[in-house]
């Protein structure tokens, strides 16, 4: 075990882990920033997506001795009142179905707009191809995207 101290949403926090502890397991077991869901656990479905220094990062996959020194950002602290272009054009198009994948495709979408606040249809698709719904509401996502874009 060793102490880590970690900047997450803009907050210091200190945890007390074993180095090689991903941080999705820090977020969600020691910090109860339970947002970032479990999909996979091997980065395969993007649904534990959060931002390190705005890159999107898989959480699963980051062991948390990485992740001191930087900004982390989770689905709760990506905007103050949900209101961040991305979960406005989100709510617009009503995107969710069980909502299981959705903060991880919010913050790959947000940091994607960061990066390229223009993304081609092409862009978008092969920005997200990494974020897995099994609800299948791809199709609302790349229009929320677009949305957002227009929007911001
Ligand atoms: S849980 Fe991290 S990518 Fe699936
Ligand atoms: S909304 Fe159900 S998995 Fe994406």
């Amino acid at each position: 075990m060793a102490v880590f101290n970690l900047t997450i949403n803009g907050e210091s926090n200190q945890v007390d882990v074993s180095p090689d502890t991903p941080m999705l397991w820090v977020l969600r077991d020691e910090l109860d920033l339970v947002g970032t869901k479990y999909g996979c656990g091997i980065a395969m479905c993007g649904a534990c997506t959060i931002h390190l220094d705005g890159t999107a990062v898989r959480a699963c996959q980051l062991p948390v001795s990485a992740a001191e020194g930087k900004a982390i950002t989770t689905i709760e602290g990506l905007s103050e009142n949900g209101d961040h272009p991305v979960q406005k054009a989100w709510l617009e198009i009503d995107v969710p179905q069980c909502g299981y994948c959705q903060a991880g495709q919010i913050m790959n979408a947000a940091a994607l707009l960061k990066q390229n606040p223009n993304p081609s249809d092409q862009e978008i698709e092969s920005a997200m191809t990494g974020n897995i719904c099994r609800c299948g509401t791809y199709i609302r996502i790349k229009q929320a995207i677009k949305q957002a874009a227009a929007n911001s």
